[in-house]
């Protein structure tokens, strides 16, 4: 990707788990970076380790209406926006089943202000963090991009709703977007601390301390688990220039048993930790592996984390 100090790259969501790793990537590819945040569930703490930057500005906003005021201070000081990764989310499938309409607002809403400000100012290319929520409970595996879209929670449907969002900009305004797919995205600085989490942090932090890992359901359901470091390589080569309007899944084309990635952790962690069983969540997927191809051939990524040294990192 072509960068030089006076590109700016702006990142919804910058002060999150994906979003920070995203901006040391995007800093250190040499961009200066505007981070758009509300903190909802990102902290300042996540991105502590670039205090005093010059390149970095990180900004309070809301994404589903503040964008255009937030940003008009900084374009004034360091000229246009070239770039957006758009990461800024209501992250939690649970939480959108219970308040359908905040899932709007935040994850639709969101994805139309970033869209309307590219279109307004001419920005060369918007990444956009959508999820394999999109899919739905399918069956064939792996999940290939071209299946049957039929979502089974707000926050895939609002997702969903946002990848026709860009193909509609793409198509109508000439907004350059690529759409990524995460499958379960996991690594350091993920917040173990809301019951909504990703489970891998949920049960790296309980089996450090020995405690009892919970488990919803038999187990049984599978899980494609990406490492974070492979994910913002793919949103890197995303936000750069070509693959317009491609929509490809971010992840590492295998899947394992929740059971099994639970006796993983409780192993790596040697506290001895035990495992329970509570009554299914409403809104989940069955069973999840991605098909990677285009990942591969389109973006160059192949997610090659093991999911043994990204656990290793994560506990660490
Ligand atoms: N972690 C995963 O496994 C996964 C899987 C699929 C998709 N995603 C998507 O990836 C993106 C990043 O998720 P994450 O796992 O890093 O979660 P996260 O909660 O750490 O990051 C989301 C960030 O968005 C910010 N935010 C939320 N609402 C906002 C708003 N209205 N305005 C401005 N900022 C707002 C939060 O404060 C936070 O910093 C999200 O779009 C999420 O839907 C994540």
């Amino acid at each position: 990707m072509a960068s030089s100090s006076s590109s700016l790259a702006v990142v919804t969501g910058g002060a999150g788990f994906i979003g920070s790793h995203t901006v040391d990537a995007l800093l250190a590819a040499g961009y200066r970076v505007c981070v758009l945040d509300d903190f909802r569930t990102g902290k300042r703490a996540n991105l502590a380790q670039h205090a005093g930057s010059d390149r970095l500005d990180i900004v309070m906003c809301d994404v589903s209406h503040g964008i255009f005021a937030a940003l008009a201070p900084i374009t004034a000081k360091h000229g246009p926006v070239e770039r957006i990764v758009h990461l800024a989310a209501q992250v939690s499938v649970v939480a959108s089943v219970a308040n359908p309409l905040v899932d709007m607002q935040v994850n639709y809403g969101g994805t139309l202000h970033v869209l309307e400000y590219a279109r307004a100012h001419a920005v060369k290319k918007v990444a956009f963090a959508s999820s394999a929520a999109v899919y739905g409970d399918v069956t064939e595996m792996p999940v290939r991009e071209d299946l049957p879209t039929r979502p089974v929670s707000p926050y895939g449907i609002h997702k969903l709703a946002s990848e026709l969002a860009l193909d509609y900009y793409g198509s109508v305004h000439g907004v350059a977007t690529t759409a990524l797919r995460f499958f379960n995205v996991y690594g350091p600085r993920q917040d173990p601390t809301s019951p909504y989490s990703g489970v891998i942090s949920i049960f790296a932090d309980r089996a450090r301390a020995g405690r009892t890992l919970t488990i919803f359901g038999d187990g049984q359901q599978t899980r494609d688990f990406v490492y974070v470091g492979d994910v913002v390589r793919a949103l890197v080569a995303a936000v750069g220039d070509g693959n317009d309007r491609l929509v490809a899944n971010v992840g590492t084309g295998s899947e394992i048993t929740v059971l099994e990635l639970a006796r993983t952790v409780v192993e790596l962690c040697g506290k001895g930790s035990t495992i329970e069983h509570a009554p299914t969540r409403g809104g989940e997927i069955l069973k999840s592996r991605a098909r990677v191809d285009l990942l591969r051939d389109r973006l160059g990524v192949v997610a090659q984390t093991k999911l043994v040294d990204g656990l290793r990192a994560t506990l660490a």
